[in-house]
C-alpha cells in the first residue's frame, strides 16, 4: 500500500513552507513554497544538491527555526517551537566529550525534564540492538565514528519520540559503516514504528531507505518531484544492484541535473 494512502491523515503536513534568511549582504531565499504530507510511520528521504535548503526544511520541521511563511503541522497542530514528539539526529553525533555514553544518552531527559529511570528497559534494549551494551561507561573519544552515531540513534530513540528528523546522519562515515548504519536504521524503524524524515545528498542511500523521496531543486529549494520507491521490505544491500535500483538512480539524477540546468539558464 502506498504510504500516502495509508490512513489519509498526515502525521506531518508541510504547507507552503518558505524561508528567506536576512544576512549582512542581503536576503538568501533558501526554501520556496514547499508543500508535502508525510504519513504516520512513513520513511521519507529528502535529496537535492548542496545548499538547496534541505537543512533549512528539517529545522523548520523541528520547530527550532521559524519559517518566513507557511506552516508545518504535526498531528494537525502547528509546530511553533521545540516539540517533545520530535527527535533530531545530525551529521555529527554531537556527544558531549566530558560525559560517558550513558550520561550522554540521559542528556535529553534532563532537557525534557523526564526521569531516565522510567526508561531503563527501553534504553538497555536499544543499546543491545545497536551493539553498544557494555559500553555505557566509555567516553566519546573511546568510540569510533560509527559507534558514536549508534549512540546518537539510541539518544534520539530513548525518550520515544514519534518523529525522527535526520540530517545527513551517516554522511561522514565510510561506505561500509554507512551500509551498516542504513540497515540498523531500517531495523530500528521497523521495531519502533517512527515517522522519519531523512535528509541526504546520496541518491543510493535515499532509494535504499525510503518509501518516498522528495527531490528538491537548487536554491531556492522547491519540491520538484515526489518519487515513490518501489522496492519490497525488508531491504537488502543486494537490491542496490538490481536494474530497478539503477534505473531509479538515473531517473532521480536526471531530475536533479535538469533542475540545475534550468537554474543556470535562468541565471544567465
Ligand atoms: N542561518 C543562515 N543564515 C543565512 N543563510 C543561511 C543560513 N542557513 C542556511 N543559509 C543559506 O541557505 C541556503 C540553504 O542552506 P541549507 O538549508 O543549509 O542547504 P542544504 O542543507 O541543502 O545544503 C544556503 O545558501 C545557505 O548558505
Ligand atoms: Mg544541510
Amino acid at each position: 500500500m502506498s504510504a500516502d494512502t495509508a490512513n489519509g491523515k498526515a502525521k506531518i503536513k508541510i504547507d507552503s513552507a518558505s524561508k528567506v534568511y536576512e544576512t549582512q549582504s542581503g536576503y538568501v531565499h533558501a526554501l520556496d513554497n514547499f508543500s508535502s504530507d508525510i504519513q504516520e510511520r512513513e520513511l521519507v528521504c529528502v535529496v537535492g544538491p548542496s545548499g538547496c535548503g534541505k537543512t533549512t526544511l528539517l529545522w523548520a520541521l523541528s520547530g527550532l527555526h521559524p519559517l518566513t511563511s507557511g506552516t508545518v503541522y504535526l498531528d494537525d497542530v502547528p509546530v511553533k517551537g521545540p516539540h517533545p514528539e520530535i527527535g533530531m539526529i545530525f551529521q555529527e553525533a554531537n556527544l558531549l566529550p566530558w560525559r560517558n555514553l550513558i550520561k550522554n544518552i540521559e542528556f535529553p531527559f534532563e532537557i525534557k525534564k523526564l526521569n531516565p529511570n522510567d526508561y531503563r528497559d527501553r534504553i538497555q534494549h536499544l543499546l543491545e540492538t545497536v551493539g553498544l551494551a557494555g559500553f555505557e561507561n566509555k567516553y566519546p573519544r573511546e568510540l569510533s565514528g560509527g559507534m558514536q552515531q549508534r549512540a546518537s540513534l539510541v539518544r534520539c530513540l530513548s525518550f520515544d519520540p514519534s518523529v525522527m528528523l535526520m540530517d545527513e546522519p551517516f554522511g561522514a562515515l565510510d561506505a561500509f559503516t554507512r551500509d551498516e548504519m542504513n540497515l540498523l536504521l531500517l531495523k530500528l524503524w521497523t521495531e519502533n514504528q517512527k515517522t522519519i524524515v531523512f535528509v541526504t545528498h546520496s541518491i543510493t542511500e535515499a532509494l535504499f531507505l525510503a518509501d518516498r523521496i522528495l527531490v528538491m531543486s537548487p536554491r531556492p529549494g522547491r519540491l520538484t518531484r515526489e518519487f515513490k520507491v518501489d522496492l519490497p521490505r525488508p531491504r537488502h544491500l543486494d537490491m542496490q544492484m538490481t536494474p530497478y535500483f539503477m534505473e531509479a538512480t538515473k531517473e532521480i539524477k536526471d531530475i536533479i541535473y535538469a533542475s540545475i540546468e534550468v537554474e543556470q539558464h535562468a541565471d544567465g
